[in-house]
């Protein structure tokens, strides 16, 4: 397949064709994601929870998602690669924004990059950003860095004047250049809204279904993030299409109850045999 570009995301928008995103961290979520032919492979900093255990996206650093990007670009043949720019390595300066955005790109592998927020010296960031060279995907509504400003992970615009402040926001990213913008839980109405608004692609998550794309988290949609020792759960916007966590279970226990039982390895699984011949390749 053909890479996917910001030019192609560009002519599925203006041909009304929903684009499609999943976020992806690592060689075998990114491959498996790239393999469904999902057009936007995202190495979101959700990493920090669905990874690495924390409970907010605040202590992920710019190193860690530049491994984690460099994984997910080994395996990726199709899919756009947004790499998300971490909590504390954009928001002050656009200069700093640059820097990390071109380590995203340079070292990372990333085709694009994702940030947080609309206000200045953001939308200078995002400029600057553009002008060398990097598209950059826009992100309002829930934004989880924010998180202790918002005060929790709750959804936003659910008010005329939140409603609006959105609206407004959606069309300074626009101006400030843009591709795209994910909109993360809002009623569906704010959707509507902004998207008469603005002429780029909004991608959703929780927003409703007047977005012009959806993306989900790949540990959510797979039930990988909901199983019975485990408190976190997946957001009510989030369909499982599968409960991979639940199945991981079984497998162990039934691994664990085969070895403390001598069933495993058994006979089929000892292939190795002293004398050597084409049996005894490693696979
Ligand atoms: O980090 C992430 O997973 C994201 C998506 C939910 C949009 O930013
Ligand atoms: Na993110």
């Amino acid at each position: 397949d053909r890479k996917f570009t910001v030019e192609q995301l560009r002519s599925k928008y203006k041909s009304s064709e929903p684009i499609t995103a999943i976020t992806a961290y690592d060689y075998p979520s990114a491959k498996q994601v790239d393999v469904a032919g999902i057009d936007i492979a995202l190495v979101g900093d959700s990493a920090a929870m669905v990874v690495h255990g924390h409970d907010t996206t605040l202590p992920i650093t710019l190193d860690d998602m530049i491994t984690h990007a460099r994984s997910v670009k080994r395996a990726v043949r199709r899919a756009m690669i947004v790499g998300d720019l971490p909590f504390g390595t954009y928001e002050e300066s656009p200069t700093r924004a640059v820097c990390s955005a071109l380590r995203m790109i340079k070292d990372g592998g990333a085709d694009a990059v994702k940030l947080e927020g609309a206000i200045e010296p953001r939308l200078s960031a995002i400029r600057s950003i553009k002008a060398a060279g990097i598209p950059v995907m826009g992100h309002i509504g829930l934004t989880p860095q924010s998180i202790n400003a918002l005060g929790g992970f709750k959804p936003q615009g659910r008010n005329a004047d939140g409603a609006l402040n959105l609206v407004e926001n959606a069309m300074r990213l626009e101006e400030a250049g843009c591709f795209a913008v994910v909109v993360e839980c809002v009623p569906e109405v704010v959707t509507l809204a902004i998207r008469g608004a603005i002429d780029i692609p909004i991608i959703g998550i929780g927003a409703g279904r007047h977005a012009d794309g959806q993306i989900l988290v790949y540990h959510d949609i797979l039930g990988l993030t909901v199983h019975p020792h485990h408190a976190k759960v997946s957001p009510r916007f989030c369909k499982q299409y599968a409960q991979l966590g639940d199945d991981a279970i079984v497998a162990l226990e039934t691994f664990k109850h085969e070895v403390v039982s001598n069933v495993f390895p058994g006979a089929q699984f000892c292939p190795y045999v002293m004398g050597g011949d084409e049996l005894n390749n490693f696979v």
